[in-house]
């Protein structure tokens, strides 16, 4: 399944593209051989104007003969003197875009003369077209001749080092480990409930050695007094699901960390008897993309062969207003013990993460990262860019912001305060689910979840903006939907604890 990786000089392997960026000015070891072996005809482009060398620019010539490849793709990236690892990812989803239509082999070239690392090159260049070659449009019918085609194979064009392989294998791994969290985001939720989505995750254990998943269902949900997920799901015919992944390395570094996951898996959020509005309710299916990411994160770690150990608490539920629904009124007990007012039914999120993050706590999680499309408010804040992140422990939340700077899953840090804890207290119980106040949401929504946070760190992601795209962003995510947020934060961060 994965894009298989060559590292090559271009010409010892055949490839249908060979692809080079082109920064401004005009410059670096790639475009100088390409331009003298086609006789001044890219710096004849650029000096025509024609190619600008802008972030996401991207244009094909056919070679004939003149290069080993038939085709050349130039590849913009942007201000030389500004060129960073987006740019490099943007460019490379840019050049998977420009072979839609042939698919096959692309060959990159990297550049010397930036000061890049050139395995952080050529990772990023190998996400980027691996992300940028994703199309959500697998349920069109349309015929197989006019479906876009994805890169299937890429060859870094140098001769080989064991740094280039590993830096490049790691990212063509972790891009379609990213790609299938988007699949799962993006699939219709008459398809993915919460039994097909507990289903995926034993499919996907079952590839990996030293993973294994256990699903627990309302029965057992019962008998652990998770009264928050249940009441959730009760408002569905498609029962919940608690999906836990253990990944047990035998080789563990450091034994005394375990790193704890919770994602919330709304398989589609109506709101429940707090119904959303119509407009563009259709977006609610992804509200499960937080534990789409942190399943195919613990995936990814367990195929990387990361030596932590690690473990995935998914909450999945759908929020359907029904006959048994749970109302505003309602009093919950959740796993801990505390209650819960129901004020507002669509802030279900809190609800189902605060059991699962009770369980997490309870299977050994020593370091909790819970990741959630938490709050409309987020991204409203935040717009498609970033994640808001809150947490108990700043040396927690410093490793969780530097492991989203390297791997392109950015967060931002917003407070905590204690001060915040007030606009959830409840007249009848320990806290109400949400507030009238319409002020500072997220952060609310935040201190309720630090009442289940148990002890250690613990961070809190709202991801409700870069989780689920409305439209382009004009980057490495080309189309709307899901993005697979996630992944790439918890193999940087796991690498980091490894
Ligand atoms: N899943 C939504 C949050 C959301 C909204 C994510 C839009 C992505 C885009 C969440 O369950 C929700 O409905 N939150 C409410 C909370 C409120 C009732 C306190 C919200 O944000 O309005
Ligand atoms: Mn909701
Ligand atoms: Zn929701």
């Amino acid at each position: 399944m994965a894009v298989p990786i060559d590292i090559a000089l271009p010409g010892q392997t055949a490839a249908d593209a060979l692809a080079v960026t082109v920064g401004r000015p005009l410059g670096g070891e790639g475009v100088r051989i390409v331009d003298e072996k086609l006789g001044g005809r890219v710096r004849g482009l650029v000096e025509s104007g024609e190619l600008r060398g802008d972030t996401g620019e991207a244009l094909v010539i056919h070679t004939n003969g003149e290069l080993e490849a038939p085709r050349l793709i130039l590849v913009g990236s942007g201000p030389r003197d500004e060129v960073d690892l987006d740019a490099l990812r943007t460019a490379g989803a840019a050049a998977a875009n420009a072979l839609a239509r042939v698919g096959g082999t692309a060959c990159w070239l990297l550049d010397e003369t930036l000061p890049i690392p050139l395995p952080a090159q050529a990772a990023a260049l190998v996400e980027g077209t691996i992300l940028g070659g994703y199309s959500p449009g697998r349920w069109k019918t349309r015929d197989t001749e006019k479906a876009p085609r994805a890169v299937e194979r890429i060859v870094i064009g140098h001769f080989e080092t064991p740094e280039l392989r590993e830096a490049a294998e790691r990212a063509a791994l972790v891009a379609e480990y990213t790609n299938r969290a988007r699949d799962l985001a993006n699939m219709p939720p008459n398809e993915l409930d919460p039994h097909a989505l507990a289903e995926y995750a034993q499919a996907l254990a079952s590839e990996h050695e030293h993973l294994k998943a256990d699903v627990l269902g309302p029965r057992e949900m019962d008998k652990l007094g998770m009264g928050a997920l249940a009441a959730v799901g009760r408002g569905s015919r498609r029962e919940p699901r608690l999906v836990v992944l253990r990944y047990a390395p035998p080789q563990a570094t450091n034994p005394d960390v375990t790193l704890g996951l919770v994602g919330k898996a709304i398989t589609f959020d109506a709101g429940g008897i707090s119904l959303k509005p119509a407009a563009k309710m259709e977006d609610m299916k992804g509200d499960m993309a937080g534990g789409a990411g942190t399943l195919l994160g613990i995936a990814a770690v367990a195929a990387l062969g990361l030596p932590l150990r690690a473990l995935a608490v998914i909450a999945a539920a759908e929020n359907l207003p029904g006959g048994d629904a749970f109302r505003p009124g309602d009093i919950l007990r959740a796993a801990n013990g505390k209650t819960i007012e129901i004020v507002n039914t669509d802030a279900e999120g809190r609800l189902v993460l605060a059991d699962a993050l009770w369980y997490a706590r309870r299977e050994g999680a020593t370091h909790v990262l819970d990741i959630a499309t938490l709050t409309g408010a987020m991204e409203l804040a935040l717009g498609d860019q970033y994640a808001g992140l809150f947490a108990n422990d700043d040396d927690w939340r410093d490793r969780i912001v530097a492991a989203g700077e390297r791997s392109g899953d950015l967060t931002w840090p917003f407070p905590l305060h204690a001060r915040y804890r007030r606009y959830v207290d409840s007249t009848y119980a320990d806290m109400k689910n949400a507030s009238t106040l319409r002020q500072g949401g997220p952060a609310l929504a935040a201190k309720f979840l630090e009442e289940f946070a148990g002890e250690g760190p613990w961070a809190h992601l709202d991801m409700a903006g870069p989780g689920f795209l409305e439209r382009s962003r004009g980057d490495y995510y080309r189309v709307p939907g899901g993005t697979g947020y996630g992944v790439r934060l918890i193999a940087e961060l796991a690498g980091s604890l490894a």
